[in-house]
């Protein structure tokens, strides 16, 4: 591997094999997300706690300062949106140049397997890679469902992230499931990790699917809305952090958090 693409990864994974990713790229296709009204100003308590961020051009550079020490990885696909005819009907919408410029330490896309646009977005993927892995940028895969979030079982996630890694992701996204996740990172060379999806019922069960996620073999986590659609942002980015690097259970993380929502009162 060439020493700039491990210089790169080596910002995105830690020294213990693990990362935390914080997305704050949901308006590309959702306009202002609940809570992502003003970027710069949900990630602000948070930030320190993530080992990079996510997001498109546009808010990298209206609502980040240039001064930031995280590593960016910038999204690069998109086109359509909530309110259009298909979510998989997407494209790449930054240049390499525009991606150098930036200085982005990594760049992320989606692709929809199985769906209409299945060869569309694997061949952005596939020329994305060519494109990045000629000035040592790693490239992370979304192995996106739209609105199909029954889509996420072992077999169908399995499926996308070997299709993503055979076509030269570095990291792939994908989604947590109950049964047979290790199947999913199993049959995955590259690393994987975890999105949240949207804001699910008890901060227990989001430290609960992170820690499974961990034991079979997820490196960690890219998760937004999990974390700065929560009451307490900072409680809950902190207790994931603990999971991912300090090796806490659910539970240990769940006293954390309860515990640092307590001191803050
Ligand atoms: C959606 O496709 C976005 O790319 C997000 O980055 C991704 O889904 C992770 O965020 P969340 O944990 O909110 O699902």
């Amino acid at each position: 591997m060439e020493w700039g693409m491990k210089n790169r990864l080596s910002r995105l994974i830690q020294p213990d094999g693990k990362a935390l990713f914080l997305p704050i790229d949901h308006g590309y296709f959702q306009g202002p997300t609940t809570k992502l009204e003003k970027p710069g100003e949900t990630i602000k308590p948070i930030v320190q706690y993530a080992d990079a961020l996510m997001l498109t051009r546009g808010v990298l550079r209206n609502c980040i300062k240039a001064n930031i020490e995280k590593p960016i990885i910038l999204r690069v696909s998109g086109g359509s949106s909530v309110v259009g005819e298909d979510l998989a009907n997407e494209t790449i919408i930054t240049s390499i140049e525009e991606i150098i410029r930036l200085n982005a330490s990594a760049v992320s896309m989606s692709i929809f397997v199985g769906s209409k646009y299945e060869n569309q977005t694997l061949k952005n993927l596939a020329r994305l890679v060519d494109e990045c892995e000629e000035y040592g940028i790693p490239v992370m895969a979304v192995t996106a469902v739209g609105r199909e979030l029954e889509k996420r079982t072992a077999r169908y996630l399995g499926l996308c992230c070997r299709i993503a890694a055979e076509l030269g992701a570095r990291v792939v996204k994908t989604y947590y499931c109950e049964k047979d996740f290790n199947k999913v990172v199993n049959g995955c060379p590259v690393p994987v990790v975890i999105a949240g999806g949207p804001k699910v019922g008890s901060q227990l069960e989001v430290f609960e699917f992170v820690y499974d996620g961990l034991q079979q073999g997820a490196i960690g986590v890219n998760l937004g809305r999990n974390i700065w659609q929560t009451q307490n942002p900072v409680a809950a980015i902190r207790a994931i952090r603990a999971i991912i690097h300090d090796n806490y259970t659910a539970q240990e993380a769940n006293e954390l958090f309860n515990k640092l929502i307590a001191e803050k009162d």
